[in-house]
């Protein structure tokens, strides 16, 4: 009997729930009876204190449109991984020893960077880890596509759609804030999906003055409204030049001046155009409802794929997707690392060559 363990962690986004269909079918098929998923509840947390649900072969029926994942999940920051729980208990051990407890044959863990990066610790401490690739933010280095983002990218495009047809009516400026943690994949696809005027990403720092210089050419030239899809990690060029430290005490105050980077934005083309600007912020609606079709063939193939390594006995591996192609690499090669937009990219060239403005 093949016992198998899953969990999700960190960010929740729309195709989690898909994804581990996706290996549990994969792993019905190779094993038939033969085979146990155990679910762990809320993320790693479940994996330290032995939450667990004894699944099903149904509970992997009718989920592959469920957003959300059924197993629930919690952020465990990576940093605090070596530090003791509150009972002054060591986290790995905890897991490791639950793992050795259930006689684990694998260790599937469905999450972004943070989550890769323990998976990664777990497998240097002799767990049978396989990672997969989740995360709205598509910021997974090693992987071209992560699952979540395609949807993620749908949800932000419709917001932007939406706010194109009120701004056309009310010749306004707006502005919408886009998730995606620090750095601008989803701005940048759901920019360029939503026909915004000016995408700012914090790979790409801005000018403010250069902002307001496009958006007063566009007035000039008779467009009645501008709008700007920016990242909620995006960066001026001042703040790009304060260290660390400084500005860490900038976004502090920031914090408590302006709520978030959209309305700082905001408020400061307010001063220097006069022109009314209105704010939008879709937040965690980009995570959530259901997974877009390409995200349901993504994690129907990431998942297939991990079933498939885990009758090969193939651990320690990230699953990955490279020029469509799926396949795999060491999870020590993608742990720590985070994948940006290169601001010389085609993408970002085609951008700036049909006249969107990266503020630069
Ligand atoms: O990583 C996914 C993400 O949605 C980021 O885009 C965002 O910065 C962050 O998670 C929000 O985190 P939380 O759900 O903890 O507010």
């Amino acid at each position: 009997m093949k016992r198998v363990g899953f969990l999700t962690s960190g960010g929740d986004c729309q195709a989690l729930n898909a994804t581990m269909r996706g290996v549990a079918k994969g792993l019905y098929q190779i094993y038939k009876d033969e085979v146990e998923i155990i679910g762990f509840e809320d993320g790693y947390k479940g994996l330290m204190y032995a939450n667990y649900l004894m699944m099903k072969q149904s509970d992997f029926s009718g989920v592959l449109t469920k957003g959300g994942t059924m197993l629930g999940t919690s952020r465990q920051p990576f940093k605090l991984m070596r530090v003791p729980d509150e009972n002054g208990l060591d986290k790995v051990e905890l897991m490791k020893h639950t793992y050795y407890k259930l006689k684990l044959d694998a260790l599937v863990v469905l999450g972004g960077n943070g989550s890769q990066k323990t998976a990664n610790l777990l497998s240097q401490e002799g767990l049978n880890v396989i990672g997969l690739p989740k995360t709205i933010d598509n910021d997974l280095w090693g992987t071209d596509m992560t699952f979540g983002f395609q949807s993620a990218v749908d949800i932000a495009t419709n917001a932007i759609d939406c706010i194109h047809t009120t701004a056309s009516s009310h010749g306004r400026v707006f502005i919408v804030e886009v998730m995606g943690h620090k750095v601008g994949w989803l701005t940048l696809h759901a920019g360029i999906a939503g026909g915004a005027d000016i995408i700012l990403i914090p790979e790409i720092p801005y000018d403010l003055n250069k902002v307001v210089k496009k958006i007063k050419e566009r007035t000039k030239n008779g467009s009645r409204f501008s709008i700007l899809a920016v990242a909620e990690g995006a960066i001026s060029k001042e703040q790009a030049a304060l260290s660390k430290k400084e500005y860490k005490k900038y976004l502090e105050e920031r914090a408590t001046k302006y709520q978030s980077v959209a309305y700082e934005i905001g408020a400061k083309i307010q001063e220097m155009t006069g022109q009314e600007i209105r704010v939008t912020v879709p937040g965690h609606m980009q995570r959530g409802g259901t997974p877009v079709p390409y995200d349901r063939v993504l994690s129907t193939r990431i998942g297939a794929h991990a079933a498939d390594m885990i009758k090969n006995n193939e651990f320690g591996k990230l699953v990955v997707v490279k020029n469509n192609v799926i396949t795999d690499i060491p999870l020590a090669e993608s742990a720590g690392k985070l994948k940006y937009v290169d601001p010389q990219s085609d993408i970002v060239k085609e951008a700036k060559l049909i006249g969107i403005s990266f503020g630069d």
